[in-house]
């Protein structure tokens, strides 16, 4: 097993969702001694954004490039074949302002390559990484689970299967910012999720 842990608070001390991505990361490695780990922290290493000039490197032929341009898309193609090496996926996902925060959407934004993680077919789009497990572990301030207000979930289920990896669970830390009881609660349903997704 070759686990890739991706952490996407802007926090890189005292992330909830950190604390719960490694606690799934603890129990992937306990239940597969000898599992491999690389830690990709976007707060240490945040991706560039998908801006007008990631855009002009993307679309640009290979042959044509500047160096400047090789060089950005060559930042994409580094995050693509890291994730195409590991079998495993595991995601520390904050809720900042009802969406996922700008730190994973840049890193989505580089390993959605057409003709590469995904391909259009005449049955439509098709996802080329295939066979991965990938674990979500979510913090929220408050209590989304399974409500209208939670965009998250819906988005990171759509654009994961999109691509390929349809076999998400997803681990639920909320309620942290609602007192001590609350976070207490909030962190015992994400120990309980976790092990729901083992059984
Ligand atoms: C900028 C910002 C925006 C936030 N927006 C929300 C929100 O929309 N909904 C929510 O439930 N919690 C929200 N929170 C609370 C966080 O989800 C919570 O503190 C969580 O623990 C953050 O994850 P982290 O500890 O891994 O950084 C927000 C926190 C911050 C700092």
């Amino acid at each position: 097993m070759n686990i890739l842990q991706i952490n996407a608070s802007a926090r890189r001390e005292g992330a909830n969702s950190t604390r719960v991505a490694n606690s799934v990361v603890d129990r992937l490695k306990a239940a597969n001694p000898g599992a491999q780990v690389t830690l990709r922290d976007l707060a240490v290493t945040p991706h560039p954004v998908l801006d007008e000039t990631a855009l002009g490197a993307l679309f640009t032929p290979v042959d044509q490039r500047t160096p400047e341009q090789a060089a950005r898309v060559a930042l994409d193609d580094a995050l693509i074949a890291e994730l195409q090496a590991h079998d495993t996926l595991v995601l520390g996902v904050p809720m900042y302002n009802f969406g996922v925060p700008v730190q994973l959407k840049s890193w989505i934004d580089a390993i959605a390559r057409v003709g590469v993680t995904f391909r259009y077919t005449e049955k439509g789009p098709e996802g080329l990484l295939k066979g991965k497990k990938v674990y979500v572990a979510l913090a929220r301030g408050g209590l989304y689970r399974d409500t209208d207000k939670d965009a998250q979930v819906p988005y990171l289920k759509n654009v994961l299967g999109f691509l390929g990896m349809t076999d998400v669970s997803f681990i639920y830390a909320e309620g942290l910012a609602m007192g001590p009881a609350a976070a207490e609660k909030g962190f015992a349903q994400a120990h309980a999720d976790l092990e729901a997704a083992f059984a």
